[in-house]
């Protein structure tokens, strides 16, 4: 029997042509697994047909969406998951859940290698490899478009050839990636950071300046995860979908930012993520409230190098699997409603309540009713400040 290689499988020009490419070049067959994420439009059955159509030998449709969201995208929120402070991982997070069906196929088809269609300049390449490699390390990974040359002309050329069923729609003129999470656009006219985005980037978010009028929404966490959005429990994957809806229609979660990539380039990236944005605004909140100051603190660390860890492919690792530890520790009392308004491109946040709330109103007030024991202060600042006081004595007897 021929060696097998499992193809992450898009549907689009690159991955299609990848089916006869990759056979060709390494006279194994192909089998096509495209892994729903929640990229949404086309069908995923004519996906799965159009593989075979390309020449696979076997095509698989995984439909992820909700372990996506269980799995990979509440460990992100309750991280408050932001790349250089702005990009919530869209494309990051997915990539692991789709190495490991890549994995799991692979070795229940007996198949040595993977393949998926990046190209040599991204961080999706490594995100992919250093996946499998934790994941599966006997698998080897294949990538026609950077290994075996296929660019695209030569696929579009390979595509008429051998007449593949491939929709070769007006070019589109940008590179985009989308999940349920959100959806990143690259390259055409954006790579000139001084060309500012033009409305037709945009699919998750409508302008922000056209709804006047504001939305609200309630959205209540059991630890640090949301469970019902104005009282209706919901799963995670539903609660990020409806506030997909209702944030992208105010043009809340739009970014754009030139980006450092794990591969030394700079790149200029626009993203529109309504749902994690709110959600992330939302949890934030409601971990301001029930935090100690200090685990608050630290965790913003952790937060950065969490995100860090996972924007460079490093999902299953030890020091990830380690910090999501520290993390769920912390998430045991972010139980409690957010009130969000949305409107003009912003989430902010208006009501904000928790049983298990730190905020004392005895110890907060300035009205009647106060408990907090003033005298006590006068005490504390004078150790708080001791040694400074005698490092200023010293620096001065020096001069
Ligand atoms: N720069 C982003 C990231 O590395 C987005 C990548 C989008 N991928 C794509 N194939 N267009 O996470």
């Amino acid at each position: 029997m021929a060696e097998r290689v499992v193809l992450a499988y898009s549907g689009g020009l690159d991955t299609s042509v990848g089916i006869g490419w990759l056979q060709d070049a390494t006279g194994k067959e192909v089998v096509a697994l495209a892994v729903d994420v929640g990229q949404g439009g086309e069908d995923m059955d004519d996906i799965r047909q159009r593989a075979l159509d390309c020449g696979a030998v076997e095509s698989i449709v995984v439909d992820a969406k909700e372990e996506f969201a269980a799995d990979f995208l509440m460990p992100a929120l309750k991280a408050n998951a932001m790349y250089q402070k702005t990009y919530p991982l869209v494309s990051a997070l997915s990539r692991p859940v789709i190495a490991k069906h890549l994995a799991i196929v692979a070795k229940s088809l007996g198949a040595d290698s993977v393949a998926h269609g990046c190209t040599g300049k991204g961080n999706d390449q490594v995100r992919f490899e250093a996946a499998v490699a934790a994941l599966a390390p006997e698998l080897t990974s294949i990538a026609p478009v950077r290994d075996l040359a296929l660019t695209r002309d030569k696929a579009i050329i390979y595509a008429e050839e051998h007449n593949l069923p491939i929709r070769q729609s007006a070019k589109n003129p940008y590179s985009s990636d989308k999940n349920v999470w959100g959806r990143a656009v690259e390259t055409g006219f954006l790579e000139d950071p001084w060309n500012a985005p033009i409305e037709d980037l945009y699919e998750y978010t409508q302008d922000p300046s056209v709804f006047k009028e504001a939305d609200e929404v309630t959205i209540s966490f059991v630890a640090g995860i949301p469970v019902a959005i104005d009282g209706v429990a919901m799963s995670p994957l539903a609660i990020i979908e409806q506030l997909n809806a209702v944030a992208g229609k105010h043009g809340v979660g739009r970014i754009d930012v030139v980006e450092d990539r794990l591969v030394g380039i700079k790149s200029r990236e626009v993203y529109e993520a309504p749902g994690a944005i709110a959600l992330i605004a939302a949890h934030e909140a409601l971990e301001s409230l029930t935090l100690e100051r200090d685990v608050s603190r630290y965790k913003r660390g952790v937060e950065a190098e969490w995100s860090n860890l996972v924007y460079d492919g490093l999902w299953f690792s030890g020091l990830k699997r380690s910090l999501d530890a520290f993390i769920d520790d912390t998430q045991k009392y972010v139980s409690g409603d957010i009130r969000l308004k949305l409107q003009g491109g912003r989430a902010v946040v208006t009501g904000q309540k928790s049983e298990s709330s730190l905020y004392d109103f005895s110890l907060a007030t300035y009205d009647t009713g106060d408990t907090f024991d003033q005298s006590l202060s006068k005490g504390f600042i004078e150790l708080w400040s001791l040694p400074s006081k005698i490092a200023a004595r010293r620096d001065a007897a020096a001069k």
